[in-house]
């Protein structure tokens, strides 16, 4: 198999670092035009400089994607320079620094804000990226959800949770609707992947007996990797999974 993305262009969020660092070097060093954004600027030119070593062609910008108009003018610049947008990987997101508590302690803010970035942007972006989809009659979105959305998240976090099986819920309502103009909506689930401050921290509090416990119970007997995830987002970006839409691809070392 020789996935290759010449002359498409690609718009991954949360490409600062992390699962989305991963994607946006391979999608660049597979030829396609990148365009990463998020919220942290300083490490998103470290993603953009990783991308042009690899030979790969990547442009950044800084964008909140709980700003609806902000995620419009981000997506209308891509199209004003690149004409359109083939894939779209909904990847930003997270428990933003939160950690489990129980539920009487939980404020409005810290459910809201959870529910903004991990369901909300990703819905905002397939609005944006739409339109071109479908006037070409092509288009791949890919939303990184998690583990949490199909069962329980190991995080706690009860918001998380929620907002992480709403985006699959999204997945499948998009899929349903978009397919006629041959744009599939695929979810991946990722398993534990110490790939941002958070999962380190949340792996910390875990001690070690937890730590072990969690590995002996993966039947791969390891945590994952960015690029485990980056390689599913590949695939269902790619032509070779060209009638596989609404589903989950659970990448999570086997349970
Ligand atoms: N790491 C794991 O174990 C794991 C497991 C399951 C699912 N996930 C999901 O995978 C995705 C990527 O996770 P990661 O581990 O690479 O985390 P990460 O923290 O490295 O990457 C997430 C990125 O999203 C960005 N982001 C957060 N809020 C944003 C906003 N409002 N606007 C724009 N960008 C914003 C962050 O700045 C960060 O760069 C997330 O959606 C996360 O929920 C991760």
């Amino acid at each position: 198999m020789n996935i290759e993305f010449k002359d498409k262009v690609v718009i991954v969020t949360g490409a600062a670092h992390g699962f989305g660092r991963a994607m946006s070097r391979s999608f660049s060093e597979l030829g396609a035009s990148v365009w990463g954004c998020d919220i942290l600027v300083d490490e998103l030119q470290e993603t953009q400089q990783l991308c042009r070593d690899a030979g790969g062609n990547c442009e950044v910008a800084e964008v909140d994607i709980r700003d609806r108009d902000a995620v419009f003018r981000f997506v209308d610049g891509v199209i004003a320079r690149d004409r359109t947008v083939h894939i779209l990987v909904n990847n930003a997101g997270g428990p933003l620094g939160q950690f489990g508590k129980p539920l009487e302690e939980v404020s409005q803010a810290e459910w809201d804000i959870i529910f903004e970035v991990n369901t909300r942007g990703s819905f905002y972006f397939a609005q944006a990226v739409a339109p071109s989809m479908k006037a070409q009659q092509y288009g791949r979105i890919v939303n990184i959800s998690s583990g949490a959305g199909l069962g329980t998240s190991l995080t706690g976090i009860q918001a998380y949770a929620s907002a992480k099986a709403g985006q699959i819920g999204l997945t499948r309502q998009l899929a349903a609707e978009l397919g006629e103009w041959q744009i599939t909506v695929n979810t991946i689930a990722p398993g534990f992947v110490l790939s941002n401050p958070d999962a380190l921290e949340q792996y910390r509090r875990f001690g070690e007996e937890r730590q072990q416990a969690l590995v002996n119970s993966l039947s791969l007997r390891r945590v994952g990797d960015p690029q485990d995830i980056a390689n599913g987002a590949l695939f269902l970006a790619s032509d070779y999974a060209s009638w596989i839409t609404g589903t989950v691809l659970s990448i999570d070392g086997g349970r």
